[in-house]
């Protein structure tokens, strides 16, 4: 297990990349930018992806790392990006090769965190990180990711108007479902989901 004396100025450095990214994502293009900040001043965030919720799917935006994944469209309720979408609460896996719901990316993945980004009291999309190190995400990231979440989802980087529900999930036919009180019909000129049962 990573300790935070193993990031260059412990926690002091989480709190000062925090209000750094605070005054990027307020800017142009402020989505990726603290994607870039994010991979480059630690060490241990091997790679990093932020996935948007489009249509009961997750799909790609910025991000950055040695390679290319080829998991750019992940539906919700799949993989632990999927997992972590469907509940809204951040997934740390510790050992990526002991938990079954993972899609492999990376064969150096060891370890990984997913983090949900809300908006309007909806998942709007996740921040994916990686790490080359087994266990690599302690308490201090998963507090400090959470900060980021927050940050994000109330910078405007994601429209919450182009977002589908967060309740539209895979059921168990693989199917995707939303509640009959928030059909997609209100998400019109986005790509409409085949029909599934209707869940609250
Ligand atoms: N491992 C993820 C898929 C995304 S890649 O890590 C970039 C998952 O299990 O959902």
């Amino acid at each position: 297990m990573r300790r935070t004396g193993d990031v260059p100025g412990g926690s002091d450095a989480y709190a000062r990349a925090l209000a750094e990214l605070g005054r990027e994502l307020a800017g142009p293009d402020g989505l990726n930018a603290a994607i870039a900040r994010l991979y480059e001043q630690f060490d241990h965030y091997s790679w990093i992806g932020f996935y948007r919720v489009e249509g009961g799917e997750l799909v790609l935006g910025p991000w950055r790392g040695p390679q290319a994944t080829e998991h750019v469209r992940i539906p919700v309720g799949k993989g632990i990006c999927g997992a972590a979408a469907a509940s809204g609460a951040t997934e740390v896996v510790e050992d990526v090769a002991a938990d079954p719901r993972y899609l492999s990316c990376f064969v150096s993945t060891r370890s990984e965190i997913v983090v949900p980004v809300s908006r309007g009291g909806r998942v709007v999309g996740e921040i994916d990180i990686d790490s080359d190190r087994p266990g690599a995400f302690d308490d201090h990231d998963r507090a400090f990711l959470e900060r980021v979440a927050k940050l994000i989802g109330s910078s405007g980087a994601i429209a919450a108007d182009t977002a589908p529900p967060a309740s539209w999930l895979v059921d168990e036919w693989g199917r995707e479902s939303f509640p009959a009180s928030d059909p997609p019909s209100r998400w019109a000129g986005r790509d409409t989901p085949a029909r599934g049962a209707v869940r609250e």
